[in-house]
């Protein structure tokens, strides 16, 4: 067990990656708070990791609220006694081109992706830091290197995460505290499947070098390796995991 008895929060744990990463931190004997603004989707990853003999604790939380993600982190703390990881993989993706996006979808795409990386870590850090210990893990993107049509206002958040977990490494490295990043490529989900039809999908599979969309279990792998101390001296790193995307020049 690579992260036996480890309490474990995951945001947007009720879907896609967020789910992928839920179940492998179990697996490897983590305890896991699911916090998710969509209960039910949280209840049912839940359910599944309590199926299989682990713990798990399910919150409604909009990680983009300070008050709603401050109050979750105390719950998880008087329900476990300690938060030695978070992951904050919660995220929304909004397409609009930037001259006919409204100041909302703005807005949105920066507090859920961005802004909510920053007050659960504020929450987090004052208690990571007595414990002197903890593994912070943001997903960021692909679009967070790069740039795609409709997506500016995501990659500004995404790029915005890989510089928010530079800085936080810098500030909490001497107090044990490693904080990476995933960029994962394309990956089947929810999101992906809302955000795409089959012909653009056909397209961009041609345009990955592995030839295949990511499964949220190739993230959860990265991911796990991440917050397990086998990585105690990686931080401050965004691992892209994308079947070789990033480092295509576009003519895979
Ligand atoms: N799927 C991809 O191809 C891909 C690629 C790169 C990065 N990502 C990133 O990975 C992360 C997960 O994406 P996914 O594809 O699994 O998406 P998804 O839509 O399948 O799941 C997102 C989860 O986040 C939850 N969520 C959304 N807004 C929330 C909020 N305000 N508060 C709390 N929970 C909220 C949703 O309820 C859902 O359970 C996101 O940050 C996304 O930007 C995804």
């Amino acid at each position: 067990m690579r992260i036996q008895d480890k309490v474990a929060i995951v945001t947007g744990g009720g879907s896609g990656i967020g789910q992928g990463i839920c179940y492998r931190l179990a697996e490897e004997g983590g305890v896991v708070a699911i916090f998710d603004i969509d209960f039910e989707a949280g209840q049912s990853t839940a359910h599944e990791i309590e199926k299989s003999g682990s713990k798990a604790l399910v919150l409604k939380v909009d990680v983009a609220r300070a008050e709603e993600v401050n109050a979750a982190v105390k719950e998880v703390i008087s329900a476990f006694g300690r938060i030695d990881i978070l992951v904050n993989n919660a995220g929304v993706s909004l397409l609009s081109s930037v001259a006919k996006m409204s100041e909302e979808v703005w807005d949105q795409t920066i507090d859920v992706n961005l802004k909510s990386v920053f007050l659960c870590c504020r929450a987090v850090i004052p208690h990571m830091k007595e414990h002197r210990y903890g593994k912070i893990l943001n997903i960021s993107s692909i679009l967070g290197l790069t740039g795609s049509p409709a997506r500016a206002h995501y990659s500004a958040a995404k790029t915005g995460v890989i510089g928010l977990t530079r800085g936080l490494a810098t500030e909490l490295g001497p107090h044990n505290i490693n904080v990476n990043a995933i960029g994962p490529g394309i990956i089947d989900t929810p999101m992906l499947e809302r955000d795409t039809g089959s012909d653009l999908r056909e397209r961009l599979r041609g345009g990955v070098p592995l030839r295949r969309f990511g499964i949220p279990l190739d993230i959860a792998n990265a991911a796990l390796f991440l917050v397990s101390d086998e990585a105690s001296y990686i931080t401050g790193q965004c691992l892209f995991v994308c079947g070789g995307w990033s480092a295509s020049a576009g003519l895979a």
